[in-house]
């Protein structure tokens, strides 16, 4: 059925594992990721972006999440990913979503607090839960850089009190995550005292990283190979993301490892293959690639297998 990540995280923090936060634009997407989930019995989220729902139109995205449910009768979330305002969060509970974020991150504290609030008293009052964000993550989500990295980190001491005045159901921390494939310089690292700190002082709630993708460097090395360009890609260390599921994390999110097992599978049959022109044949065994790496990371990293 679809579900909201309320039992889910709560099973997850005690049991010192993660739920992947899958992004989804089409149907291979969807198929891949669910079709791993279900060979490891386990749970997962189904996320939808803004852009995403530009792409494939909202009802088709919502048509194929209630096929994947149909299908493969595993508990999945359909979640919203960075709701941008109150009217997207409202358009996406109207089409049937089981839990929304309202990243409000780029305003001031107080005013956070005060959209992240107002979506929570919506949702909550239709059984619908929220995630929100405290915490600047490097790169994306502005174009003003800040000088100092400590400024865009969440504050342990400010996260409290936030979760505390919003009521939201989960919290995506800032700790030295981004989004993309360009996620390092040098030696990947995170703070993992601040998630520490924050993991005790929000002792039993549900955080979430967000720019989770390890960014796997076969995929890279695949895509340079047959004609990409994608120089000096780097991610998230898999025994970082193992670390932080260990801690409060409860949900991590993957887009940008779906994206590179997809065109690095894409690319290869083309360079292979220039004679096909059949779609089913390259978007075939891209679905197949999306589906093992999915896999591997609910078995080895996630740890969410056969938690259903
Ligand atoms: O947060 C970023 C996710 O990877 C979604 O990306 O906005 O291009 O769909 P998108
Ligand atoms: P990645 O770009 O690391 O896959 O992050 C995805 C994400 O955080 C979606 O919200
Ligand atoms: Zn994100
Ligand atoms: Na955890």
């Amino acid at each position: 059925p679809l579900v909201t990540s309320k039992e889910l995280f709560k099973k997850a923090y005690e049991g010192g594992y993660a739920i992947g936060g899958f992004n989804v634009n089409n149907m291979e997407i969807i198929q891949g990721i669910v079709d791993a989930a279900k060979e490891e019995k386990s749970p997962v989220i189904l996320q939808v972006s803004a852009g995403a729902r530009k792409y494939a139109n909202p009802i088709y995205l919502k048509k194929l999440v209630e096929a994947a449910v149909e299908d493969t009768g595993l508990p999945i979330v359909l979640h919203l990913d960075h709701g941008e305002n109150f009217d997207l969060v409202k358009a996406c509970i109207e089409n049937g979503f089981t839990s929304v974020m309202i990243d409000a991150s780029k305003y001031p504290f107080e005013e956070n607090i005060r959209i992240t609030k107002e979506v929570v008293d919506y949702a909550h009052s239709r059984g619908v839960v929220v995630e929100a964000e405290l915490g600047r993550l490097a790169g994306v989500e502005d174009a003003v850089k800040v000088s100092s990295a400590e400024a865009t980190y969440t504050d342990p001491d400010q996260a409290v009190e936030f979760v505390e005045r919003t009521g939201i159901d989960s919290l995506a921390v800032a700790i030295g995550t981004s989004h993309g494939a360009y996620k390092f310089k040098g030696e990947p690292k995170l703070d993992f005292e601040r998630l520490e700190t924050i993991t005790k002082k929000l002792a039993g709630f549900p955080l979430v990283l967000h720019g989770a993708s390890t960014v796997m460097p076969e995929f890279v090395a695949k895509c340079n190979e047959y004609g990409g360009k994608l120089p000096g890609a780097q991610g998230v260390p898999e025994d970082m993301l193992r670390k932080a599921a260990s801690l409060g994390v409860c949900k991590i999110n993957i887009d940008t490892d779906l994206r590179l097992a997809m065109t690095a599978s894409i690319r290869e049959f083309f360079v292979k293959h220039p004679e096909e022109f059949d779609p089913r044949k390259y978007l075939g065994p891209a679905r197949e690639a999306i589906k093992q790496m999915v896999k591997h990371k609910i078995k080895d990293v996630l740890g969410s297998s056969n938690r259903i």
